[in-house]
């Protein structure tokens, strides 16, 4: 059975007006523009080759693929296109450029800037600039301009006297080197990535930094190729199945931790606890700053490790490394929770001869955020060009990553007596 184009535009519309009351009720869409953007941006022009409830699904659709089976590309999806949509205040007239592309994202931008704005959507894989470059006219946006580079060089003639009034990095990206494409007062939303952890920020320029104050929401994005790809700076201890990241940061020499892996942990508790269903993505955050060696601890299942206990859960460990010895945060199930999903505390692990005092290090982190900033609505950040002088000190110092182009700056409001609460609002890979 065929269905006949007037169905099929017909049931397109009642899935998009059902999405649109979706990311309503989630508070994903909170404007009248961002709503009206969703309500009439056609999203299956953009993906033909998937069935419409599949296009109008509240979820990432895949569009491109490495030769190893790795997403390259895709259509992010729209609870996340409408947060960033919003964080990035776009108003009608405003000059946007889009890092990484398609043509789905473009058109709400196109929809939001009106007849009076421009969009220029930039993206390093002509496949992708290709399906923007035929989807877009066929469904009716055919003012948007479509670049093919790598957003690391953006290319001459691409930025507008005075600069883009917002950009929107829609590709995991672990630096920010765009702040003089952008006007002064204008916005950037991107999802950064702070030692391997990836964060969608919006950020407004000002006095030509990037400054941040608003809750962060945690994402996973399809990863950055090209010049500004991001080295993982990966070490395996040998023999072990163990690796360590350093994102940011300074590898350490691993190969000595090989035998401190192979006895069992000293467990510091901490006595601070977390829900089952709590992430805590922004303790990790927190220690990141906060712990000179901070790395990220990763083992294979099917290492030669037997000594990680509790094994690792989905997400890499926060781990320090202390000479021949490491430290690396778990949690221990304590009890079953309010909700029936389980009370943990968090413990840390110490391998190695001086594993004990690492771990008490680790652990003292850990009940200084509980104390001091667990209950903060979110840090400020900042970045700054990497070649201007850092700014006068205040009464205490913001947590630091170099990056190449710019320099982050976390700092963590006090809450004095910081009670327990969610740490951040949610994971998963959306764009
Ligand atoms: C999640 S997709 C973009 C989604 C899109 N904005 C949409 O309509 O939902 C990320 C894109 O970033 C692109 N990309 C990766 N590295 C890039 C780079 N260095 N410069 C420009 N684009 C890049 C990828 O080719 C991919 O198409």
């Amino acid at each position: 059975m065929t269905t006949s184009p007037a169905t099929e535009v017909s049931d397109a519309s009642e899935l998009r007006h059902q999405l649109v009351e979706q990311l309503r009720a989630g508070s994903h869409i909170r404007s009248a523009a961002v709503e009206r953007a969703f309500r009439t941006v056609p999203r299956h022009a953009f993906a033909p080759e998937i069935p419409l409830p599949a296009a109008y699904a509240n979820d990432i659709v895949p569009t491109r693929h490495s030769d190893d089976g790795r997403v390259t590309s895709s259509i992010s999806a729209p609870w996340l296109q409408a947060e960033m949509l919003e964080a990035a205040r776009i108003q009608a007239g405003h000059r946007v450029l889009e890092i990484g592309s398609g043509g789905c994202n473009a058109a709400l931008l196109a929809q939001l800037v009106g007849p009076t704005g421009h969009i220029t959507t930039l993206d390093i894989d002509p496949a992708v600039t290709d399906r923007a470059l035929r989807f877009l006219p066929q469904a009716g946006y055919d003012h948007v301009s479509v670049v093919t580079a790598d957003a690391e060089h953006l290319p001459a003639g691409v930025v507008p006297d005075g600069g883009f009034d917002a950009i929107l990095v829609t590709v995991d990206t672990w630096d920010l080197p765009w702040i003089d494409a952008l006007a002064e007062g204008g916005r950037l939303v991107a999802p950064l990535r702070l030692h391997g952890y990836h964060w969608a920020i919006g950020f407004t320029r000002k006095e030509g930094a990037l400054h941040s104050d608003e809750p962060l929401i945690i994402c996973g994005f399809v990863a950055m190729q090209g010049d500004g790809a991001w080295n993982t700076n990966r070490r395996t201890v040998p023999g072990t199945g163990v690796h360590l990241s350093w994102e940011d940061g300074t590898p350490l020499p691993v190969d000595q931790l090989a035998s401190a892996l192979t006895r069992e942990p000293t467990v510091t508790r901490t006595n601070v606890t977390v829900g089952g269903q709590e992430p805590f993505d922004a303790l990790t955050l927190y220690l990141a700053g906060a712990l000179p060696g901070f790395c990220r601890l990763e083992a294979d299942s099917e290492g030669d490790n037997k000594v990680l206990n509790p094994p690792l859960r989905h997400w890499p460990a926060a781990a320090i490394v202390r000479g021949g010895s490491l430290a690396r945060l778990a949690t221990e199930r304590i009890g079953e929770g309010d909700d029936g999903k389980g009370r943990y505390e968090f413990v840390v692990h110490g391998y190695g001869d001086q594993g004990h005092g690492s771990a008490q290090e680790m652990a003292e982190q850990v009940q200084h955020w509980q104390l001091n900033h667990r209950g903060a609505r979110c840090p400020l950040i900042t970045a700054r060009p990497a070649a201007d002088p850092a700014p006068a000190g205040t009464d205490h110092e913001p947590h630091v990553f170099a990056k190449k182009h710019t320099r982050i700056t976390v700092d963590w409001p006090i809450v004095p007596g910081s009670a327990a609460g969610p740490t951040s609002p949610g994971s998963c890979d959306a764009g």
